[in-house]
């Protein structure tokens, strides 16, 4: 088997630690109790472009019990858990391509790596793979049934090869399915963006003005447990709407230009580029500390940064200090997605739901009579419904449902006052 990682010995931690969120993600482990019977997947190449993270290792388990022949590589240069791709390959004969801290070339070189496969299916967290795949290896367009993206800004990429008509193959954008980012983008990035910074730094929050930009699913996720943990969270937004809905949740609006003044630590969360940029640097005061939980490490310009000081050095893991002629600036984790680079990404229970749509959405495409025109794709509704009625159900929560009457009211027109 081919495949390129860090440290094979690792893989018994990993092991483990691939069983332990496997605890947390019963919607997946129901579809592969029947993936595994009706093998739905068998004959499919599908080459992924994901976090390697024990969560993304239960979905690639799936798919493979489901029939697929799975490939993956990392989405993020920083995020792979070399002891998680160990076991990946060690114990369940899937080839990883990934190694933390890997740089530029590597990443690139391991997205080709999948590709090699001729896929049917992509997967895609950021739209890396399926770009590559339509500037460098378009001889593959034809063999690929559809793909799937995960997240946000990967989906903002798709829409504008779509609109320029550079998408070639039909895509599936996961993150837009309810049962994703209502729970991924909101909890599971609020809590594991807190846990990145907290793991890098061990600050207190209680009392520190935390600055979030960008008050879309992920901002409030990551504002709503900032002030749980006791911070006063300023909010910086460019949409009215979003920034109505800061302030009526009981959060002060400030354009990052007054925010960048008075921020103790400041977290970008937009999917956009430079938000965080020179005039704002030269505001702020000494000890700031930054972070970005965006996909790409676009949102704070390090260069820019980097320009404005005289020394830079790594103060303590994940944490480097850039020293300015007249203060020190902290940045997180290479400002990279803080999550994943300081810890370890969402927790296993929302990733349940958001791969559990993977999963569905790849039998879907499998299954479709045929094959869907080159364009983005909502996850159907029923899929979407189906991932919420199972963890309900493996939640033991129970809800009610309609009346016969309930349903014609519903759908009539003539009843009024
Ligand atoms: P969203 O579209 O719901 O929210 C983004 C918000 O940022 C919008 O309200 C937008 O108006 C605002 N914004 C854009 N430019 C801005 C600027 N210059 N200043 C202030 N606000 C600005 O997107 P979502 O789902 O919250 O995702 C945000 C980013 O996080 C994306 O890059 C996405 O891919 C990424 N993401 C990261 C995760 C992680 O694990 N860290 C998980 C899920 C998504």
């Amino acid at each position: 088997m081919n495949y390129d990682i860090n440290d094979i010995s690792s893989s018994c931690e990993g092991k483990k630690r691939i069983e332990w969120a496997s605890r947390e993600m019963p919607v997946v482990l129901t579809i592969r109790q029947r993936f595994k019977k009706e093998k739905p997947l068998k004959g499919i190449k599908i080459s992924a472009c994901l976090h390697i993270t024990t969560e993304t290792a239960n979905l690639a388990i799936t798919l493979k019990e489901g029939g697929a022949e799975i490939l993956l590589c990392a989405s993020n240069p920083l995020s792979t858990q070399d002891d998680v791709a160990a076991s990946w390959v060690k114990d369940f004969g899937i080839p990883v391509f990934a190694r933390k801290a890997e740089n530029k070339k590597t990443y690139y070189s391991h997205i080709n790596a999948v590709l090699d496969q001729k896929p049917h299916i992509t997967m895609d967290d950021g739209a890396d793979l399926i770009s590559t795949l339509h500037s460098q290896r378009k001889e593959l367009i034809k063999n690929i049934i559809g793909g799937s993206e995960e997240t946000t800004t990967g989906i903002i990429r798709l829409r504008s090869m779509e609109k320029h008509g550079a998408l070639k193959y039909p895509v599936i954008a996961v993150n837009d399915a309810m049962t994703k980012h209502l729970f991924d983008n909101r909890y599971g990035t609020g809590q594991s963006t807190i846990d990145g910074i907290i793991r890098a730094t061990n600050i207190l929050l209680a009392g520190k003005k935390v600055v979030v930009c960008g008050y879309g699913w992920c901002g409030k996720g990551v504002a709503m447990r900032a002030r749980g943990l006791g911070a006063n969270v300023i909010i910086s937004e460019v949409n009215p709407i979003n920034a109505l809905e800061a302030i009526m949740d009981g959060f002060t609006v400030l354009p990052i230009s007054s925010a960048a003044k008075i921020g103790d630590i400041f977290i970008t969360l937009t999917g956009n580029t430079d938000v965080i940029r020179k005039p704002h640097f030269e505001m702020m005061k000494d000890g700031t500390i930054l972070a970005n939980s965006g996909h790409f490490n676009v949102e704070i310009n390090l260069d820019e940064l980097e320009k404005m000081s005289v020394a830079k050095r790594v103060i303590r893991e994940n944490v480097e200090e850039y020293k300015l002629k007249n203060k020190k600036i902290y940045v997180l984790g290479e400002g990279r997605l803080v999550n994943l680079a300081c810890a370890e990404g969402h927790p296993a229970a929302v990733m349940d739901m958001s791969f559990a749509n993977q999963a569905l959405v790849c039998e879907y495409l499998v299954n479709r009579p045929q094959k869907l025109a080159p364009a983005v794709y909502a996850v159907p509704k029923e899929i979407d419904e189906k991932v919420a009625t199972l963890k309900l159900k493996t939640m033991k929560v129970e809800i009610d449902t309609l009346t016969e009457k309930q349903k014609k009211y519903l759908s009539s027109w003539s009843a009024g006052t």
